[in-house]
């Protein structure tokens, strides 16, 4: 397990953050889903799920609750996630860091950051999922101990598609 970088600091996203946070993840998504997706698919999914008026929502209603992290100061990625109580578990539904930090335990931070939550909320399973194509990201998430337990293929509109992994993990005792 990588060391968390003393640089690194994980914390709720504010509204103020909406806006440099939605330019983080677009540029994070051209940059990393060609090849993936297409650019096309891009656009609509960064509309769908990132708009600020969704986040700002999500945020207010408590529907899901967002956290950034910040690399010296700078905002450098975030996550997201949300109890399933019809699942008994929580959705582990964003992960992002921008390739600048990648490699540094950033993201290991953020996910550790998931598993505690999901601890405090009383569920001992965390699940996400991943495009199948995402080689590198589903390897990072092995390597976090997630393993796959299913796989999904879901009509998002506009005739795309998510083709998903499902991954999930027991994180009993982690909180
Ligand atoms: C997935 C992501 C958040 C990982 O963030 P990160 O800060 O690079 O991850 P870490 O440095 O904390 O690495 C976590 C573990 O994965 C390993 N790892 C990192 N990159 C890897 C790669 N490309 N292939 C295999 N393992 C990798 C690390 O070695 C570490 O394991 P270890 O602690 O056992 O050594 C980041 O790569 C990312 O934002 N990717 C693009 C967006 C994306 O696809 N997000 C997921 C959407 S479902």
């Amino acid at each position: 397990m990588l060391p968390v970088p003393d640089d690194c600091r994980i914390s709720p996203l504010a509204t103020a953050d909406i806006a440099p946070l939605t330019a983080l993840v677009r540029e994070i998504w051209h940059q990393h889903y060609p090849g993936i997706i297409t650019v096309k698919q891009i656009e609509y999914m960064l509309e769908q799920r990132y708009s600020p008026d969704t986040i700002r929502a999500e945020i207010e209603s408590g529907a899901a609750r967002w956290v950034k992290l910040l690399v010296n100061g700078e905002l450098g990625g975030f996550a997201s996630y949300a109890a399933d109580d019809a699942r008994r578990a929580v959705k582990f539904d964003k992960l992002y860091v921008h390739a600048l930090f990648r490699g540094r335990g950033c993201g290991a931070a953020l996910a550790r950051h998931v598993e505690q939550a999901a601890g405090t909320l009383g569920y001992d399973k965390v699940y996400l999922q991943v495009n199948r194509n995402n080689f590198d990201s589903i390897a990072v998430y092995r390597r976090l101990g997630f393993e796959v337990i299913d796989r999904v293929k879901t009509d998002i509109g506009r005739g795309f598609y998510m083709d998903d992994y499902v991954m999930a993990k027991v994180v009993r005792g982690e909180a």
